[in-house]
């Protein structure tokens, strides 16, 4: 019997895994939430699929992060749900990894994998072994170009160096969804095109979905798949890059131009 099994769970698998885009989907529904009178959230529905990067933009206070963290579980919303694969998630919050400041980069990483090691492994096979461990620790410090950094305790990285270490973080979890809100705020001229290739890397995962808060247009013309456009808290267009930055409401927030209006 335990043989058989061994055989065949590939051909299970590749019914499940074979287009990735059937697997699930990520869905929020009439998604609200108000701080007081103001609705900073407003009605919000969208579903999202593996394999597509989605950029999240809208002028400042538009209620980005609020969706954000809405998502994560970080905020409860005041009306409206999240779906994961159909599955209501809304009291639930996603799993964050601790970033320890005093460990070493490379310990902060491998308690990452060894955690979603625990958390996911357990009922299937064996416990990773710590080679394993070592090992997959290993792969995503170059993945995030940290190698060389692996003995520096975490809080003596720079800005941007810790960005990467959360990106490490967030890969030894193997989510399925992963969130950037505004990667590379603040890190200086030769830092930002690391991480960009990071999530350029992530892309070629197509099980993962992806959503970028950016407010910088170049970077979200080079990675998104799909825009979508939030005003007020409200879900303004959704769509195509070209198409979406094409539109009105685009230019007039982002370029000032009003709609029906010339620029000059
Ligand atoms: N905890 C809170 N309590 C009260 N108001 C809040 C809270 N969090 C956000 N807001 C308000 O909700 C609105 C949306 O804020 P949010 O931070 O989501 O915008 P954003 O689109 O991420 O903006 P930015 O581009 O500046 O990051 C703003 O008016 C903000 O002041
Ligand atoms: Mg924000």
């Amino acid at each position: 019997m335990t043989s058989e099994s061994a055989a065949t769970p590939a051909i299970d698998q590749r019914q499940t895994f074979d287009d990735p885009r059937m697997t699930f989907t990520l869905e929020t529904r009439d998604l609200t939430i108000r701080f007081g009178g103001h609705v900073a959230v407003n009605s919000v529905s969208c579903t999202f699929r593996p394999g597509e990067l989605t950029a999240i933009v809208g002028p400042n206070g538009a209620g980005k992060t609020t969706y954000f963290n809405l998502i994560s579980g970080q905020l409860r919303p005041t009306e409206g749900s999240i779906l994961l694969d159909g599955a209501d998630i809304t009291q639930l919050s996603f799993q964050l990894t601790n970033l320890f400041p005093n460990l070493s980069v490379e310990e902060n990483v491998r308690l990452a994998v060894q955690s979603e090691s625990g958390v996911h492994y357990d009922m299937l096979r064996p416990w990773m072994t710590r080679r394993d461990l070592i090992a997959r620790a290993d792969a995503i410090l170059d993945k995030v170009a940290l190698g060389n950094r692996r003995s520096v305790p975490a809080t003596a990285l720079s800005h941007g160096d810790q960005r990467k270490l959360e990106v490490a973080l967030m890969m030894a979890l193997e989510p399925k969804v992963f969130m950037f809100d505004e990667p590379t705020a603040g890190m200086s001229i030769d830092e930002v095109p690391v991480v960009l290739n990071l999530i350029a890397q992530l892309k070629q995962d197509a099980s993962k979905i992806i959503l970028l808060v950016e407010h910088k247009m170049d970077v979200v013309r080079s990675l998104a798949d799909r825009i979508i456009v939030l005003h007020n808290g409200q879900l303004v267009a959704d769509g195509k890059p070209a198409e979406v930055i094409a539109s009105p409401i685009v230019q007039e927030a982002y370029l000032g131009i009003a709609p029906g209006k010339s620029a000059a």
